[in-house]
């Protein structure tokens, strides 16, 4: 019998391939550093934590809402409100089973059969796969700078065509770790209304900025608001990526739109999960102000330590908690067929027992992602150990 056709346009996560081999080589008793995962090494607040069991005990376990328990929307629209200087009411809040449901649901809301979504390389390694899964077209957009890799207007005008519908604009960007400046994003938003793109706006790394704060685009205008489609969530900000929570803040055509799809798709996301949430962004900011100050101080040594390694540079990460490292100086010394950083990042994870993602999976193959989620000593050794495996070359 015959499979769908949707499945074999759908490539499988780079991201989860590396941490199963990871895990696999850790079962075989390898002291395997694990630098390939999107996910905090922290444990949500305790505060959250107790939430889950008080809503157990009030058995809060039946169907609620579809977009969601009323009091988190609620308590999201404060955030919002406090944290980017946006005003959305609970009725244009959408809660789901983490951003990646929130993206496609937004996709699915606004996004045609053949639409063209802009995603600027480098880009989160399941957009492309979201779109195709949802029936639009990903067009890839390469910035003109490559310093920064940060997408202007002009990169857009020149990538797009008739068809394009949708830029989805993540800031601060996963991998690179690029937060645009108000003005950029100002430049970003007004282009997108001039042209009449609808914005996905991913914002869930915002919360992890080191030099300036993240401007939402939606917060520029009440127009640019109207066609921007934030995307947010709590997997990284409160370490509970398995609780899975994210959430879509929109017009309320868009929110209603989202909501009835959502009914018959998932309903909602665990009223446990969503209580926790609940707790967390309530309760819980100066907990997450603490992880964001580690990170801080893992970013840095990040850097320090790869000013050192010869060869290497690097696309210095304003947020996130990633680097995008070029190993394209080693080009010549790793045999390859189709991709150089996947032979690079397999090399180095079978001969050193670090997992980095290779940078194919974000649209640029003469780098890797390292993800600093880990103790600063563990960072220095898995980046020494990588130090070596280049020397070995
Ligand atoms: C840019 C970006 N958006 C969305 C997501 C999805 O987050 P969630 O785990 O809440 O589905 C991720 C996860 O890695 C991400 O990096």
């Amino acid at each position: 019998m015959k499979l769908a056709e949707r499945t074999e346009h759908v490539a499988q996560s780079y991201t989860i391939g590396m941490s199963m081999r990871a895990r696999e080589l850790r079962d075989q008793g390898r002291d395997v550093l694990n630098l390939s995962v999107g996910e905090p090494d922290f444990k949500v607040p305790e505060r959250a934590k107790q939430a889950a069991v008080q809503a157990l005990e009030l058995d809060l376990t039946k169907y609620d809402k579809v977009p969601g328990v009323l009091e988190l929307r609620e308590v999201i629209c404060e955030k919002l409100k406090a944290e980017n200087d946006l005003e959305y009411t609970a009725d244009q809040i959408v809660v789901s089973n983490g951003a990646k449901q929130a993206i496609m649901n937004a996709l699915m809301a606004v996004m045609d059969p053949g639409d063209e979504v802009l995603l600027p390389i480098p880009y989160w390694t399941s957009y492309p796969e979201i779109i195709k899964l949802c029936g639009g077209e990903p067009l890839p957009v390469m910035p003109g700078d490559r310093d920064n890799y940060k997408v202007t207007p002009r990169d857009l005008e020149e990538a797009m065509t008739e068809k394009t519908k949708i830029l989805i604009f993540n800031n601060p960007s996963n991998p690179a770790g690029t937060v645009y400046n108000a003005e950029e994003v100002r430049a970003i938003g007004e282009f997108c209304e001039k042209k009449g793109l609808w914005i996905l706006s991913d914002e869930i790394y915002e919360r992890f900025c080191y030099t300036e704060p993240c401007v939402s685009v939606a917060s520029l205008s009440p127009s640019i608001k109207d066609q921007t489609i934030v995307i947010n969530g709590l997997s990284k900000s409160v370490a509970m990526t398995g609780l899975r929570v994210g959430y879509t803040a929109s017009n309320q055509k868009v929110a209603s739109a989202i909501s009835k799809m959502q009914g018959h798709l998932t309903s909602h996301t665990s009223t446990l999960s969503q209580w926790v949430g609940h707790s967390a962004l309530k309760y819980c900011t100066k907990d997450i102000n603490d992880q964001i100050d580690i990170y801080r101080k893992r970013r840095e040594v990040m850097m320090k330590k790869l000013d050192t390694i010869e060869g290497l540079t690097y696309l210095k990460p304003d947020g996130a908690f990633y680097i995008m490292v070029n190993f394209g100086a080693y080009k010549d010394r790793v045999a390859y067929t189709d991709s150089f950083s996947l032979a690079l990042c397999s090399r180095i994870l079978e001969e050193t027992a670090v997992a980095i993602v290779p940078g194919i999976a974000f649209g640029l193959d003469d780098y890797a992602r390292i993800s600093y989620t880990l103790e600063e000593e563990k960072l220095e050794e898995g980046l020494s150990r990588i130090e070596n495996f280049l020397k070995s070359l």
